[in-house]
């Protein structure tokens, strides 16, 4: 398989990134120099996918303390304070991002005696959250190999690949793990109105993998899931809350309904970062409005009716009895999933 440009890069001093509003027109790598270019970055969806939020917002905190130029160690923690809320915050749905921040600003600041060793100290724990999210991929991409391993068509929503994560993937890494194997695969991607992640990024990625790819509409998908032509689905999370309720891209939902009434598997695919054990129920997380103007225009071409109002919630909630198993690192967690997810936190260290 031929290397791909990495969505994410920390060179010298700044971080790079794919800016992914503009694929697959265009690769276009751009420079994340500031706390504000960060913030814009990860706001107009430049940087997205729920673990490659946490990677970049780990990153961004280095950036953010490097333009700040403290005087002391004591400024340069009330600094990071306040970017624990401008970056942790900048998106709220995915846990990835404010867990990400919350890690690296506390066990940078718990290790250092001075400002030098707290730059050193952030941009190591960053790297490892990286890291990590690379190794948790590369497990969900071999566990749901296995769960996999009869499935050939297989439907997935939005982008939960190289292009949302430190790794393979998660909903992707099995596709990935499968085609290396040399095993039969053809992925149907839903195309994910209104900012088409579904059409435009997992349609591009795995095309660049030389992955067999077809792009569905929204709206064709249930009626191809009941004719039989797919054995199952899998997709990724934004949070998941202690009692399994998913958070993903809006439209999720539908096709969990058209899974169950299919009788075909339907798989979440997470790392535990995105398991958010404070929240009890998923009617308890925060799902991001954003600006309507997404679903009004395209490319800046308007096309409903002045004047006309539009709703654009960016993910909705899969309630626990429609999913399968969750496959995250830890293993795959099957129902009941308040206790399978306890389980599972606990043995990665959670507060489960
Ligand atoms: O709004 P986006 O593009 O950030 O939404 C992304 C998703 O919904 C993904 O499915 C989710 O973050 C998992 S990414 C591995």
């Amino acid at each position: 398989m031929k290397q791909p440009t990495p969505p994410i890069e920390w060179v010298d001093d700044h971080i790079r990134i794919i800016d992914q509003t503009l694929l697959p027109s265009e690769l276009k790598i751009i420079e994340i120099r500031t706390a504000a270019q960060a913030v814009d970055a990860i706001q107009r969806l430049a940087i997205r996918g729920a673990p490659a939020l946490g990677a970049f917002g780990s990153l961004a905190l280095v950036v953010a303390l490097d333009e700040y130029h403290s005087k002391s160690l004591n400024e340069a923690i009330s600094h990071l304070e306040s970017c624990r809320v401008s970056i942790g915050d900048a998106r709220p749905t995915a846990v990835n991002l404010r867990w990400a921040v919350d890690r690296v600003i506390d066990r940078a600041i718990a290790r250092s005696s001075d400002l030098e060793n707290l730059r050193d100290n952030l941009l190591r724990e960053a790297h490892l959250v990286a890291a990590e999210d690379a190794e948790a991929c590369a497990e969900i991409g071999r566990l749901g190999r296995e769960l996999l391993r009869d499935a050939v068509v297989i439907g997935t929503h939005c982008n939960a690949g190289r292009l949302a994560t430190a790794g393979t993937g998660t909903a992707l890494a099995p596709m990935y793990a499968k085609f290396e194997a040399g095993e039969k695969l053809r992925v149907l991607a839903s195309e994910t109105r209104p900012l088409l992640q579904g059409a435009r990024l997992t349609a591009w990625e795995l095309n660049d993998a030389g992955i067999d790819v077809t792009v569905v509409p929204d709206a064709a998908m249930a009626s191809t899931v009941l004719s039989g032509e797919v054995d199952a689905y899998i997709v990724g999370a934004d949070r998941i809350a202690a009692n399994g309720d998913a958070a993903n891209k809006v439209g999720t939902v539908a096709h969990a309904l058209a899974a169950q009434a299919a009788g075909i598997p339907f798989y979440v695919a997470a790392p535990t970062s995105t398991i958010d054990v404070q929240l009890e129920l998923g009617s308890e997380i925060e799902i991001e409005q954003r600006d309507a103007s997404e679903v009004h225009e395209i490319r800046g071409e308007r096309l409903t009716p002045l004047g006309v109002s539009a709703a654009n919630p960016a993910f909705d909630v899969t309630p626990n009895h429609l999913i399968t198993a969750i496959i995250t690192e830890a293993g795959v967690l099957k129902p009941p999933f308040m206790d399978s997810i306890a389980k599972a936190m606990g043995r990665v260290g959670g507060s489960a």
